[in-house]
């Protein structure tokens, strides 16, 4: 059998390719969130901030690539990572239960909350991220007006209603419940913890989650309370003074 296969196929290989893929996620997740923060410029005349830079998105290392490019290749890292991670979770998963005599309870001492919750976090993070998609990069999910290329607007009509905050609040609690413990397992994975540096590395975890969160959070709750104005762009006042999209 090939290494590669026969690392996917050990415990440890399994483990450690979980927590690089989860590495990429995290990684991801940090871009994103400092991406959308560039919604708090507001509306900005003309062309709002965020717009302007989910085309430079689009743009990046043109025209040695073409265009949106660079996008896709993220794209396909990014999907390739979840698929992966997900299996290695499942397989890694059906492994423990096979291996656990069944006269013994699943709940196992000192384990946490937030680590038996894992999978079901993980699961209904994916299904968020299904939502999230079809709502923002399909636009697929048209309750309110949304405009391919004027996120500012996509985003500032989704958060006029206060159930789009709640679902996007909601699973920003999922997401850091699920980050917390998932970024101190893959330290402890890759073999970076050690008694000394566990307090520390515990309290990263939790502030590294905290800043993600509350970045996400920002937006939402900044378009629900009024604080980001409305999009002032030509086509944005033409629509919503028409009500369509
Ligand atoms: C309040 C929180 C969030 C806001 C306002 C937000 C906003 C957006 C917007 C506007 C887009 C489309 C960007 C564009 O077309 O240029 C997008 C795409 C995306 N978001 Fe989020 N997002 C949030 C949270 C999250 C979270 C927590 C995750 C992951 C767990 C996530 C994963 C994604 C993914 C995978 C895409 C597709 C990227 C692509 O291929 O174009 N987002 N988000």
């Amino acid at each position: 059998m090939i290494p590669v296969a026969d690392f996917w196929n050990s415990t440890v290989g399994k483990k450690t390719v979980v927590a690089v893929t989860g590495t990429i996620l995290v990684g991801y997740l940090i871009l994103h969130m400092v991406g959308n923060l560039n919604s708090l410029f507001g509306p900005g005349g003309a062309e709002p901030r965020v717009d302007w830079y989910s085309g430079w998105l689009r743009e990046i290392a043109e025209p040695l690539f073409p265009y949106a490019g660079v996008l896709w290749l993220a794209r396909v890292i990014l999907l390739g990572s979840i698929v992966i991670h997900i299996t290695g979770v499942l397989q890694l998963n059906s492994r423990n239960r096979a291996a656990r005599p069944s006269r013994y309870p699943a709940r196992r001492i000192g384990r946490s909350w937030e680590s038996g919750t894992m999978l079901v976090s993980g699961l209904l993070v994916l299904a968020f991220i299904i939502f999230h998609i079809l709502q923002f990069t399909t636009l697929s999910i048209t309750v309110t007006p949304l405009e391919h290329g004027a996120v500012y607007f996509n985003l500032y009509n989704a958060f006029q209603e206060w159930y789009f905050v709640v679902i996007y609040l909601a699973a920003l609690v999922l997401v850091g419940i699920h980050l917390r413990h998932g970024i101190w397992s893959l330290v402890q994975t890759l073999g970076l913890d050690s008694p000394a540096r566990n307090r520390g590395i515990r309290y990263g975890a939790t502030a590294l989650t905290l800043v993600i969160v509350i970045g996400f959070a920002l937006v939402p709750v900044l378009f629900w309370t009024g604080v980001l104005g409305a999009p002032e762009t030509e086509a944005a006042i033409a629509s919503l003074a028409g009500g369509t999209a």
